[in-house]
């Protein structure tokens, strides 16, 4: 049916016969002649219909967008004047020698060519009418290249891929689980993987030795611009290695896919930044390194002023007082500074003190700030030598709970980088590393993994993490691409005491963890070699490498933020007789068709 795609047409095709396949992207009557854009995976081809054939000239005033077409022509030079330098294919046109309609289109319920500026729940509604536009083609094929990319790399590495289960019991990835009811056994479910998990360190255990797979995941958890309830994995995990090989490995995958796909050098290696210093420097675990400015620690030159919301924290060992310099901002209107106040306030802030620095040499004089009244001489100093202010800069604080502190001014940190236009250009990867092997519940009184249950505690000794869990640090490894954590994984434990030990300290009681994990408890007894790995959120890479503002961009088929396809109108109600075959009686009333 085709000789040619239409982006392939070209100048070195001139004089010959071609016969194309697509949709007309748009049509346009010149005076006695109609102008057809043809457009198929590879690009647009501008089709000439001329009147002196007439029955092809017909058929053509009946094209409309959106009609499947087959064009049969020769290729031609366009008249100067009408070159179009943004097309593979604009420097050619083909005078239309035959032309069949192979399908009509009613008009669409959107343009494509303005897609941009429709709802997106719309956009989802008629999403294969959406993936035609070539952005979304474009996206949607890079995401080919770096699977692509992945699977070769992984290949020459040893890696193999294998399978596990969808319908398997639950994964503690720390979200909520969808749940598949049983028809075979009453009562029962099973659980879609949060991750594969235990399947892959089981694997490990009968002697692949390397496995990977690209997998999808199911967290039922608050949907977020870079989340997704279903989403990809690609999720490897190794026998015999430590954690420096593992990681030397996989920013090896990285790099390589980052030059497959965008012919991007990413460093070699990795910069690594302690969990702790991350926190300390960018309020964050997750730091885009693009932004030059840092958080500074303060509360040492402010314990003893007089101003009760820096004192407060600054004498409190889970307190913290940090300050934040911006070179140039002093020129902030006060509405801006307010509105800041109000973005931090978001995160439990309570307040965004500020100095601005007018003139460094004139001490307090020089300064313009609702707190400086409240702090020494020798406080104002400290703080301007520390952070290092120059004329014209603002100096903000957050005093708080650490978390408080970090979560704020390292969220501020990143959105007056953008604000202020100091988002350097390119790629700034990082390994954090030294994770807590535990978090603080305050509300639930316990101890949550920070990573997962199966992390490896750095000292591989399961009285000395019992004693002070606090303290313990996690062989966990997460990577960092311009502020998104596009990976996370770790070493994991291989000896049934220190898993034990672990489970106790989470509070999963002895004959709990023998109904959740007992398989897995009994099998680390069977011969377990030391193992760890990673996964990579392919979805959240996919977004990155293509600059796409939200994961849903890179997803055929994603779900809205209230995890509903707006194409199938899934979730759905179901039958009245399958609820019966499942055992299931539904709470709220609901209406159901049989
Ligand atoms: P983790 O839970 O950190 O680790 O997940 C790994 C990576 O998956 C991506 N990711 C998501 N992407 C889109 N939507 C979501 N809801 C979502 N949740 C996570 C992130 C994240 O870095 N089993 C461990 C890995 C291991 O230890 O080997 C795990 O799943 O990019
Ligand atoms: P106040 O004494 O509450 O009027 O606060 C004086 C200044 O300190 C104002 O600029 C507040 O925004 C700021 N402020 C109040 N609480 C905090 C806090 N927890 N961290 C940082 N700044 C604060």
């Amino acid at each position: 049916m085709r000789s040619h795609f239409c982006g392939q047409v070209d100048q070195g095709l001139i004089g010959q016969e071609v016969s194309v396949a697509g949709w007309v992207h748009r049509r346009r009557d010149h005076g006695g002649v109609i102008f057809a854009d043809m457009r198929d995976f590879t690009g647009l081809l501008q089709i000439v219909f001329d009147p002196d054939q007439a029955a092809v000239f017909a058929e053509a005033e009946r094209l409309r967008s959106e009609f499947v077409v087959h064009v049969r022509g020769r290729v031609r030079a366009r008249p100067e004047g009408t070159v179009n330098t943004s097309l593979a294919s604009g420097q050619v046109e083909v005078l239309a020698q035959d032309l069949q309609v192979l399908n009509r289109a009613e008009p669409l319920p959107f343009q494509l060519d303005e897609a941009e500026d429709v709802n997106e729940e719309r956009r989802l509604q008629y999403r294969y009418l959406d993936l035609r536009r070539p952005q979304m083609q474009a996206q949607l094929r890079r995401r080919h290249h770096i699977t692509r990319a992945m699977r070769g790399y992984m290949d020459e590495n040893g890696f193999v891929d294998l399978e596990t289960p969808m319908l398997t019991k639950a994964t503690p990835e720390g979200a909520r689980d969808y749940l598949v009811p049983s028809r075979t056994q009453a009562g029962k479910f099973f659980a879609l993987p949060q991750s594969p998990q235990i399947f892959k360190q089981l694997l490990m255990m009968s002697g692949f030795d390397r496995y990977y797979q690209i997998v999808r995941c199911f967290r039922d958890e608050d949907l977020r611009a870079d989340r997704q309830p279903e989403f990809t994995q690609l999720d490897v995990e190794t026998s015999f290695l430590d954690q420096d090989s593992i990681m030397g490995m996989m920013e090896g995958l990285i790099r390589h896919v980052f030059r497959e796909v965008l012919d991007v050098t990413l460093p070699d290696p990795f910069p690594r930044l302690s969990f702790a210093e991350a926190m300390r420097r960018f309020g964050s675990d997750k730091p885009d390194l693009r932004i030059a400015l840092e958080l500074v620690d303060v509360a040492d030159l402010v314990r003893d002023c007089e101003f009760k919301v820096f004192a407060g924290p600054a004498n409190d060992a889970a307190g913290r007082v940090t300050a934040l310099r911006v070179p140039g901002a002093g020129a902030l209107p006060r509405s801006q500074i307010d509105e800041y106040t109000a973005f931090v306030g978001r995160y439990g802030a309570r307040g965004l003190a500020y100095i601005k620095v007018n003139d460094c040499v004139k001490g307090r004089e020089g300064l313009q700030s609702p707190i400086v009244k409240f702090l020494s001489d020798a406080a104002v100093a400290g703080v301007l030598e520390r952070t290092g202010a120059q004329n014209g800069d603002l100096i903000f604080f957050g005093a708080d709970r650490a978390k408080v502190v970090s979560d704020a001014l390292g969220a501020l940190r990143v959105k007056l980088g953008q604000d202020m236009n100091l988002v350097e250009e390119g790629w700034k990867p990082l390994w954090v590393v030294d994770f807590p092997m535990f978090e603080w519940d305050a509300d639930g009184k316990r101890w949550h993994a920070m990573h997962h249950p199966f992390t490896s505690p750095a000292n591989d000794d399961p009285a000395a993490l019992t004693a002070q869990p606090q303290a313990a640090l996690a062989q966990a490894y997460d990577m960092v691409i311009n502020g998104s954590e596009i990976g996370g994984g770790s070493v994991r434990i291989h000896r049934q005491e220190m898993q034990s030990a672990v489970f106790d300290l989470l509070g999963i009681d002895r004959e709990q963890a023998r109904v959740k994990f007992g398989f897995l408890l009994e099998a680390l007894s069977f011969g377990c070699p030391p193992m760890g790995g990673i996964a990579f959120g392919l979805d959240r890479l996919a977004m990155l490498m293509s600059g796409a503002p939200n994961i849903r961009e890179v997803i055929a088929f994603p779900k809205t933020q209230t995890a509903w396809c707006p194409l199938t109108d899934a979730p759905a109600e179901v039958s009245e007789s399958q609820l019966r075959e499942l055992h299931i009686r539904v709470r709220a009333a609901v209406k159901v068709d049989g």
